[in-house]
């Protein structure tokens, strides 16, 4: 039996014609047709106004930080249960954080926790943040409204960390018909190769603001202004995305949405045979539609890492790999003195926490397998 992997790309014959084709156009590098041309199909796509093509994006998110004024010293809440590049974004413009546990029930931000903090961080005359950085995890949307709204309230720019939810919206409510990414102040995304769509690595930075558009631009490009003398007019940064990469972005476009009804096709078919089970399901909130890029569950509460990584040794003994969720950065030991609102929401879900075969070419036969293997393991487990 082969192997089956967690989430591998799926590129074919019309990712290859456009990456020649880049290639014998000569423009291998930051500037050419596809990056342009990625953008601009980025952007309709998503239903942003502007989108700026980076190299990575954890490169989008730090542009974002830095085009939302956030100097060392600064505040900057952000989702706690996420991956570290979250972070990263933040903590390469020195700043503190305040990190914000997860809801049970999306895995997203809590935003009702930060608002207290926030209400009582202003009636202490304590530092407030300079920008919220929401993550929507897995694919999942979180709870953008509301932070727009606390964020209006206390004059704090948003940041959207969609990295791993491209293509994930809202079906109702006040974001009703919504790509995450596009409602707060900046977006960004991420191209990496297990991400939904990928161009090697790459990021894309959103904004619907025509200045942040064209600072992002400039600051990914060294900050070189057009002068034939070379004229930098403030640290930039080396963040560009290439054209060859680009043409990889511009044919996995094309094919995104097939990429999105493939994983929820997977994900439909896991929660079926897990329901009723102790196996716990990821989030489905009414009113939004997730991607579940990544498709995680949770082992039966109780026993924790042990019955996680036993889960995970009794797949890989049979070739199918698996992976356990994020390590909240509040467990991080760079962030151990970062103020931490909550923790045990993401403490859990990463205790318990395992992701399941889940790329877009994975067979029904292959998901069978898997699933068997699963309901096998808990009921050696006591069901
Ligand atoms: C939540 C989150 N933010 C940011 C990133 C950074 O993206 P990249 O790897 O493209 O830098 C990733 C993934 O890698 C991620 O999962």
């Amino acid at each position: 039996m082969s192997r089956i992997p967690l989430a591998i790309p799926n590129i074919g014959a019309r990712e290859a014609e456009l990456m020649n084709e880049a290639i014998s156009s000569g423009f291998v590098s930051s500037v050419g047709r596809f990056v342009n041309e990625f953008e601009t199909r980025f952007a309709e796509y998503v239903g942003a106004k502007y989108a700026v093509a980076c190299s990575s994006g954890t490169a989008a998110l730090h542009i974002a930080m830095r085009l939302a004024g956030v100097q060392p010293g600064d505040l900057v809440a952000v989702s706690d249960f996420t991956f570290m590049a979250s972070s990263n974004a933040a903590s390469y413009q020195f700043a503190e954080l305040l990190l914000v546990d997860s809801r049970e029930d999306s895995w997203c931000m809590d935003v009702d926790k930060l608002r207290t903090e926030l209400v009582r961080r202003r009636g202490a005359g304590e530092k407030l943040p300079k920008a919220i950085e929401i993550v929507h995890i897995l694919g999942q949307p979180a709870d953008t409204a509301a932070v727009m709204e606390l964020a209006g309230e206390f004059g704090i720019i948003v940041i959207e960390d969609a990295a791993e939810a491209l293509g994930a919206t809202w079906t109702s409510g006040p974001l009703k018909g919504r790509h995450v990414g596009t409602v707060g102040h900046m977006g960004a995304y991420s191209f990496n190769g297990n991400k939904i769509m990928t161009t090697g690595g790459g990021g894309m930075f959103t904004t619907d603001n025509e200045d942040l558009a064209i600072r992002a631009k400039h600051l990914s490009t060294q900050a070189r202004t057009p002068d034939r003398g070379y004229l930098h007019d403030e640290i930039g940064f080396n963040y560009r995305l290439t054209n060859i990469a680009a043409a990889l972005g511009v044919a996995q476009l094309e094919r995104l949405d097939g990429f999105v009804a493939a994983k929820r096709e997977i994900a439909m078919r896991y929660n079926e045979a897990f329901a009723g089970t102790a196996i716990q399901t990821p989030p489905t909130l009414p009113g939004q539609e997730s991607t579940y890029w990544l498709y995680s569950i949770q082992v039966p509460a109780g026993r924790g890492t042990e019955a996680r990584d036993e889960l995970q040794d009794f797949l890989a003994a049979v070739d199918i790999e698996s992976r356990s969720l994020w390590r909240p950065l509040h467990m991080q030991p760079p962030l151990k003195d970062e103020a931490l609102i909550g923790g045990s929401v993401g403490e859990d879900l990463f205790h318990r926490g395992l992701s399941l075969p889940c790329s877009t070419e994975l067979t029904a036969v292959e998901q069978k397998r898997v699933i068997d293997r699963v309901l096998e393991w808990l009921q050696l487990n006591g069901g």
